[in-house]
C-alpha cells in the first residue's frame, strides 16, 4: 500500500496546444504529479457532447496523450488511460444520474452559458457533471487539479458523493479541488490571452520557422524601451536576471530582441518538438492500454461495491 494521496485528472483531446497551455496547465501538472499516485485520463467520452468527426476525435486521443508524454510525463508514475475503455465510469454516471434532480444539474456553468447563447445542449452536455463524478470517485481521488473553470465541476463530484453516501452508506471519498497555480495569462502575439479561439498563439510544438513568423508578429508598443508583449513571452523561457542585460543592450530595436526570443524559444521548444515527432501512434497506444488495463482492475473493485449497495448485485 502507498502512502501517497490519490490525484486524478482528466483532459479532453482538444486540439494542438499552446504556450500558454503549457505554462498555465502542464507545467504545474508536471510539478506535482510524482508526489501522487496518480492518474490521467483522457476524456474522449466527455469529447463527445461536442466532438461529431470521429477520425478527428481518434486522432485527438492519440495526440493529447503523445503531448503529455513529450513534455515529461513519465507513464511509470501516472496511470494513463481513456475513459472509454473503462466501462464503469458510465455505469456509475447513470446511477448518480438517478441521484441527481434536475434543477440541480441546471446549475452547472458549461449547460447555463450554452443555454444563454441560445443554443440547444445535448442530454449528454446537460448530464456531463455526473460522468466526471464518475470519473473521480471511482478512483477514490483525492485531489483534482484542474484549470478555474473546471472548479464547479469539482463541487459536483463532491455533492454525487455526498448523496450517495447519504442514500446507501459511506461508499465515496469526497475530493478536493486542486487550483493549479501557472504562472497567470500568457499573453498572444496581439497582447490579448494566448487561446486557440484568438489565432493568436504560438504552438507548442512549433518549428523554428513557424516560432519565428509567429514572434515577428507581435504587436509591439511603439512608446517605451521594453516591449511589454515580447518581455512577458521572454520571461517564461529566461530568466529576468539574465533578460535584463539584454533588454538594456537593445533598447527600443525591436527586432533584434525578438531574434534574441526566437532562439530562446526554440531552445525551450525543440527537444519537446523532438520527443514529440519521434514517439509513434504505436508506442502511444501501447501506453494507453496499459494504463486502461489498470485502472479497470481499480474501477470494477470499486463497482462492485456500488451494485452490492444500490441492490443490483
Ligand atoms: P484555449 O483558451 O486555447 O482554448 P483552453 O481553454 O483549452 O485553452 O485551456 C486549457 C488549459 O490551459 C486551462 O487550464 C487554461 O487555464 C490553460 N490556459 C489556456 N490559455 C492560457 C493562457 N493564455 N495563459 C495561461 N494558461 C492558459
Ligand atoms: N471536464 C474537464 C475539462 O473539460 C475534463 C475532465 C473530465 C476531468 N473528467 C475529469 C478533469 C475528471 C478532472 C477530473 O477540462
Amino acid at each position: 500500500m502507498s502512502a501517497k494521496q490519490t490525484l486524478l485528472t482528466g483532459l479532453q483531446p482538444s486540439g494542438d496546444l499552446h504556450i500558454g497551455n503549457y505554462f498555465g496547465a502542464l507545467k504545474p501538472f508536471l510539478d506535482v504529479y510524482k508526489d501522487y499516485q496518480s492518474f490521467l485520463m483522457v476524456a474522449d467520452y466527455h469529447a463527445l457532447t461536442s466532438v461529431r468527426d470521429g477520425a478527428k476525435l481518434r486522432q485527438g486521443i492519440i495526440d493529447i496523450v503523445r503531448t503529455y508524454l513529450a513534455v515529461g510525463v513519465d507513464p511509470k508514475d501516472a496511470v494513463i488511460f481513456k475513459q472509454s475503455l473503462v466501462q464503469e465510469h458510465t455505469e456509475l454516471a447513470w446511477i448518480f444520474d438517478c441521484l441527481v434532480t434536475v434543477p440541480f444539474l441546471q446549475q452547472a456553468h458549461a449547460y447555463k452559458d450554452k443555454v444563454a447563447k441560445g443554443l440547444e445542449a445535448n442530454a449528454g452536455l446537460f448530464t456531463y457533471p455526473m460522468l466526471m463524478a464518475a470519473d473521480i470517485l471511482l478512483y477514490n481521488a483525492d485531489v483534482v487539479p484542474v484549470g478555474e473553470d473546471q472548479r464547479q465541476h469539482i463541487e459536483y463530484a463532491r455533492e454525487a458523493a455526498a448523496k450517495f453516501n447519504n442514500a446507501y452508506g459511506e461508499t465515496f471519498k469526497e475530493p478536493k479541488d486542486m487550483i493549479l497555480k501557472g504562472v497567470g495569462v500568457v499573453p498572444g502575439t496581439d497582447g490579448q490571452k494566448m487561446s486557440k479561439s484568438y489565432g493568436n498563439t504560438i504552438p507548442l510544438f512549433a518549428s523554428k520557422d513557424v516560432i519565428a513568423e509567429r514572434v515577428m508578429s507581435i504587436v509591439t508598443d511603439s512608446s517605451g524601451d521594453k516591449p511589454e508583449n515580447v518581455y512577458a513571452i521572454h520571461k517564461l523561457v529566461r530568466s529576468e536576471t539574465e533578460l535584463e542585460p539584454i533588454y538594456k543592450e537593445y533598447a527600443g530595436k525591436y527586432k533584434a530582441l525578438k531574434e534574441t526570443l526566437i532562439d530562446d524559444l526554440d531552445a525551450f521548444i525543440s527537444p519537446m518538438r523532438e520527443r514529440y515527432e519521434s514517439i509513434t501512434d504505436e508506442q502511444v497506444i501501447a501506453v494507453i492500454e496499459e494504463g486502461s488495463a489498470k485502472a479497470r482492475e481499480i474501477a470494477k473493485s470499486k463497482m462492485e461495491a456500488v451494485r452490492a449497495v444500490v441492490g443490483v448485485a
